[in-house]
């Protein structure tokens, strides 16, 4: 049995077959769909020329929404959800919306082919943000992380995201029935879509998964595509079979033991956020700087370290917070220590019919020493050149452990055995820093490519440490406060 995909578009129902499974909601915007307000910049989830509001309901069944990358998000996943273009925020009168008349009025636009993703952006913050008013230019500058301007420059831009305030979002009547419109799309099975011979499956839950996984072994599993999408934009991959982890409820799960922060890998990163910075508040800045919210709100922690880049941002955090993965698949679940999981270049320990189903991270302990240091060309909406991230239990002022877990440095992530050997037992000085950063030399001999030259890399893998002694031991002006 197949199911058409069926959404709003705007406020409209509708339902789509016979369109390949990767077809991008990018793609059918501008073809089928008649939309070209939506625009193509890069395809690969760079630039948000092509952002796009999501509306879904939740577990309590609330709407909720999120901006994402259009060009990145394959029409399937659309399923039982809202989608909103730039076409739909103008008033039934014609009325422009508050940002729409901020962008005019501050003149935020000059060629006009990035402005409806930076509308769609700040049309999401209206709608959503609780803060103090006006919020702050952090604020803005955050929301705005993930959408690029090549000519007006970014100030006017930044002057329509506070002027959008000066008329407050409320509730659009038009809106009243879309709740009712999304639960009327509900399905009592798993979502099942076929288009030219190519499947999407949407499992419900973990025992539907197990058994689309048993009787399709050569599927592809799909979380937020910002990875996988590109293997279709740019190397165009064809998946004779996907199977979305998005609907499986027991993958976005957030809990909290007496030992350990359990995250379900079907969080995205922005529902991620809260969770690890309020129990590790030295994330912030590593995790503020992951990608950009269209991204973060779609690509999902399960898919960052199931991708097992050398460059993702979370396996070094992980590794350095000594977490272990669920694991789930057609043969049951299993914990596994991450140090375990990365085997090789993109190799990882798990097994055919296996997902990551969690992540159990020890929670802090009073004597540890935190610190995450991404190293990039820019600051946001970057990868990482060197991503290191360093956890010191201290016992008075001697190293009782030590994890120092880097990305960028070899071909898996990977702790950094032999400087954490040089600091163990020793006293938490400036000379145990260096002599830690010197033994970097022993254990990674990384390479040179487009982000970073190896010399680059080595040196600044080893400075990173005498600055994490700076900012943790140094002298006053140099220590940081909210490591402690
Ligand atoms: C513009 C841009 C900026 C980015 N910036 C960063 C950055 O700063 N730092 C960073 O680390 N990454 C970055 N990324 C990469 C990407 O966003 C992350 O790796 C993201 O977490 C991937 O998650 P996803 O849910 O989108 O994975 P997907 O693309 O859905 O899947 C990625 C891979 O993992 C597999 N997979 C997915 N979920 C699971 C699972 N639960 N179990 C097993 N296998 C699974 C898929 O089959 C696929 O091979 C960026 C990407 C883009 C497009
Ligand atoms: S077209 Fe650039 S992010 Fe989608
Ligand atoms: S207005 Fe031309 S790229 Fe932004």
């Amino acid at each position: 049995m197949t199911d058409p995909i069926r959404f709003l578009l705007g406020r409209k129902p509708v339902e789509v077959s016979g369109v390949a499974p990767t077809t991008t909601v990018l793609e059918w915007l501008r073809g089928d769909g008649g939309r070209c307000g939506t625009k193509e910049g890069c395809a690969e989830g760079d630039c948000g020329a092509c952002t796009v509001v999501l509306v879904e309901r939740g577990a309590d069944g609330a709407l909720q929404s999120r901006s994402v990358n259009s060009c990145i998000q394959f029409l399937p996943t659309l399923d039982g959800k809202q989608l909103l273009t730039v076409e739909d925020l103008k008033a039934a009168d014609g009325a422009l919306h508050p940002v729409q008349a901020a962008m005019v009025e501050t003149h935020g636009a000059q060629c006009g082919f990035c402005t409806p993703g930076f509308v769609m952006t700040l049309y999401h913050l209206h709608r959503t943000y609780t803060g103090k008013l006006p919020p702050s230019r952090e604020t803005l500058d955050r929301a705005l992380g993930g959408n690029l301007c090549r000519c007006t420059g970014y100030r006017p831009i930044l002057e329509a995201g506070a002027k959008m305030f000066d008329t407050p979002a409320s509730p659009d009547p038009r809106d009243a029935n879309v709740a009712n419109l999304l639960a009327a799309f509900k399905h009592d099975h798993g979502f099942v879509y076929e288009a030219g011979g190519r499947k999407f499956f949407a499992p419900s839950n973990l025992a539907e998964l197990a058994l689309v996984l048993a009787a399709n072994p050569e599927a592809r599993l799909l979380s937020g595509g910002t990875d996988l999408g590109l293997e279709v934009t740019k190397a165009q991959r064809d998946f004779p079979v996907l199977v979305s982890l998005n609907e499986i409820a027991e993958l976005k799960r957030i809990a909290r033991t007496a030992t350990h922060l359990e995250l379900g890998a079907g969080l995205t990163w922005t529902q991620a956020m809260a969770p690890l910075v309020t129990t590790f508040p030295a994330l912030d800045e590593l995790l503020a700087r992951f990608a950009g919210p269209p991204v973060r709100n779609a690509g999902t922690i399960g898919g960052n370290i199931a991708n097992a880049s050398p460059i993702g941002d979370s396996p070094p955090m992980f590794l350095a917070l000594d977490a272990e993965l669920e694991l789930f698949g057609t043969k049951g679940a299993r914990i596994l220590k991450l140090a375990d999981f990365f085997l090789d270049y993109r190799k990882t320990a798990l097994t055919p019919g296996e997902i990551v189903a969690g992540v159990r991270v020890p929670l802090p302990r009073a004597e540890t020493k935190l610190a995450a240091y991404k190293v990039s060309k820019r600051f946001d909406d970057d990868i990482s050149a060197v991503c290191g991230v360093f956890a010191l239990d201290l016992d008075g002022d001697v190293v009782k452990a030590a994890r120092l877990a880097y990305g960028g440095m070899a071909a898996i992530p990977k702790r950094a055995a032999k400087a954490e050997a040089a600091l163990i037992g020793k006293k938490w000085t400036l000379d145990a820093a260096n002599a830690a950063g010197a033994a970097i030399a022993q254990d990674f001999a990384p390479l040179s490519d487009m982000r970073a030259s190896a010399e680059y890399r080595a040196k600044v893998a080893a400075n990173l440490i005498a600055r994490f002694w700076h900012e943790t031991a140094g002298t006053a002006a140099t220590r940081v406060v909210r490591y402690g």
